[in-house]
């Protein structure tokens, strides 16, 4: 087993969240916990915008990923904020289905996708703008995912 296939197992089978929380993992009670978890602790209680992509020329759309999107909290934030072309990408099936259910719940929508961060699918210059949170320290070879944040 390589270890990047043991990162994936790992996540596969937890989910960000699903070990702290006692609701059903893509429960509506399950997002509104962990939404108000992250924005204590990491927002001191409110979403700070200065983490949206830069804005663009009236008109033009950007395309953005959420790179390891995890359960979704990003991905919800930038959907629900307007943000046209969002995609999602997680190395997990699980993280995927539970950001879907996310997106549902709050009536928004992104492209999802499973990705290794170290070898992303896209074309160079995909994208506008790319958001990584909390994930190139869980994947073994770091600095390819950073080569490949900066190629996409
Ligand atoms: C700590 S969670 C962060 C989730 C989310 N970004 C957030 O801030 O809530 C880490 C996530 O990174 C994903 N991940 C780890 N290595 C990855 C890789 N090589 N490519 C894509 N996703 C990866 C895991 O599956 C997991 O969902």
């Amino acid at each position: 087993m390589t270890l990047l296939s043991k990162v994936q197992d790992f996540w596969e089978r937890n989910p960000l969240w699903t070990g702290e929380s006692a609701f059903e993992p893509g429960s509506l009670a399950f997002f509104e916990e962990h939404r108000n978890i992250y924005l204590k602790d990491c927002f001191a209680g409110q979403f700070d915008l200065r983490f949206l992509p830069p804005p663009r020329k009236e008109g033009q759309k950007m395309r953005v990923l959420d790179l390891g999107c995890g359960v979704g909290f990003w991905t919800a934030e930038f959907a629900m904020r307007g943000l046209g072309n969002l995609e999602a990408a997680d190395l997990t099936e699980n993280a995927l289905k539970i950001t879907g259910k996310r997106l549902a719940t709050y009536g928004v929508k992104a492209i999802l996708a499973q990705e290794n961060a170290e070898k992303l699918s896209y074309e160079k210059e995909t994208f506008d703008h790319v958001n990584c949170q909390g994930v190139i320290h869980h994947t073994p070879e770091t600095s390819k995912a950073i080569s490949e944040i900066a190629r996409v």
